[in-house]
């Protein structure tokens, strides 16, 4: 593709996330949003007008006929990714998806199959690697300051924090799950991320719902319907092995009668030379040095532009360069993967292994 050409961005989906991809995409050189649907027409109609986009369309498959447009987001429901991001594939347009990347493993398959029929870009939208402190920690590791990484602990534990009681975001065939699905595949994404190219290969867990069924643990994101359903689950533990013998604990709620880290999300990398801990936007590296513990503070520098931007940035990068994004199919269906054997984990009680084969 040429430099200078502008690639044109079509947004399916107009809620919450997509207005934030909305904002950020402006600060974004050589890309512009040139039109947006929403099954809400409405929405989208006033999420344009917000946003100076030019085109509306009535539906996602009229929007992927439009011949202006290069790319899409696709900020839809989880049980909708992957019938639009093949159709999407499929009309030849690049593809920025939404995390997680499918409902399930099979869907995410799916899509895979439908990127390698394309020659076009598939990216998954996991902007905590791009946060500023993610970044400096990855440096070091990949440096080999860290060393080998045998254990991370992650997690990110919500006192009251469900999103939507009600509407797709607690209802299980829409969302594919509760936390473990919505902001666990971040700290799962993020620390397979880190712990380099080791694949996950076994999983044990359990998930329990003790306050969405009784009305309880409500947050701020998205309007509750109390005419609407609640059968995933608040709050998820597991034990993931990786195939080079690391292991990585996860653990995540919406809501929890606990105090842990102040609701931060965290994770803490132990490697064979030394470690690292994220806690929220803070981080630290930690090493020892004639016979003592040493440590260093990493700090967001001034006038950072934000993970979302470079992330956006990522995805022009790769349309123009034709090279695969960081965060790869591959890396949607690895999370995909984990997390759906947690969910059988916790139903058969037994140990899961995961079937790579696409
Ligand atoms: N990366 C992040 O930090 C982050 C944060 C929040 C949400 N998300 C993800 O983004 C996605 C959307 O979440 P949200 O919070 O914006 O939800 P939302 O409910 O606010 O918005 C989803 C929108 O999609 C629309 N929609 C549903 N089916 C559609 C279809 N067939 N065609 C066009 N539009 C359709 C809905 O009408 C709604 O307006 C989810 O997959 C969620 O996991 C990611």
């Amino acid at each position: 593709m040429s430099e200078n050409k502008i690639i044109q961005i079509g947004v399916i989906g107009a809620g919450n996330i997509a207005n934030v991809h909305m904002n950020e995409f402006k600060k974004v050189p050589g890309a512009a949003i040139a039109a947006v649907t929403d099954v809400y027409v409405s929405l989208a109609e006033s999420r344009a007008k917000e946003h100076g986009i030019p085109k509306v369309h009535a539906s996602y498959e009229e929007l992927l006929q439009d011949p202006n447009l290069d790319a899409v987001i696709i900020a839809v429901p989880n049980e909708m990714h992957a019938p639009i991001a093949i159709s999407a594939l499929e009309a030849g347009k690049h593809v920025l998806l939404e995390k997680p990347m499918a409902i399930n493993a099979a869907s995410a398959k799916q899509i895979i199959r439908a990127h390698r029929a394309s020659d076009k870009i598939l990216m998954i939208a996991h902007q905590m690697r791009w946060e500023a402190i993610n970044l400096q920690v990855k440096e070091q590791i990949d440096k080999g300051a860290i060393g080998e990484i045998y254990n991370v602990k992650a997690g990110w534990m919500r006192r009251k924090g469900i999103p939507g009681w009600g509407t797709w975001f607690t209802q299980m065939s829409k969302s594919g799950g509760g936390p473990l699905i919505d902001i666990g595949v971040h700290m799962l994404d993020l620390s397979l991320h880190l712990m380099g190219n080791a694949r996950p290969v076994s999983v044990f867990g359990t998930t329990y719902a003790e306050f969405g069924p009784k009305r309880k643990g409500i947050g701020t994101w998205g309007k509750p319907d109390w005419n609407g359903t609640y059968d995933v689950e608040d709050l998820a533990t597991a034990l993931i092995k990786l195939d080079n013998g690391s292991t990585l604990t996860l653990d995540v709620s919406w809501a929890a009668h606990t105090d842990m880290l102040d609701n931060q999300p965290y994770l803490y990398v132990m490697g064979s030379e030394g470690g690292a801990t994220l806690r929220g936007n803070k981080g630290k590296l930690f090493t020892e040095l004639f016979d003592r513990t040493a440590e260093v503070e990493l700090s967001v520098p001034d006038n950072d532009e934000g993970a979302r931007v470079r992330q956006s940035n990522h995805f022009v990068d790769c349309i123009r360069e034709g090279k695969e994004p960081i965060t790869s199919g591959l890396s949607g269906l690895a999370n995909n993967l984990v997390l759906e054997a947690i969910y059988e984990s916790s139903r058969t009680g037994s140990v899961v292994t995961l079937d790579w084969n696409i």
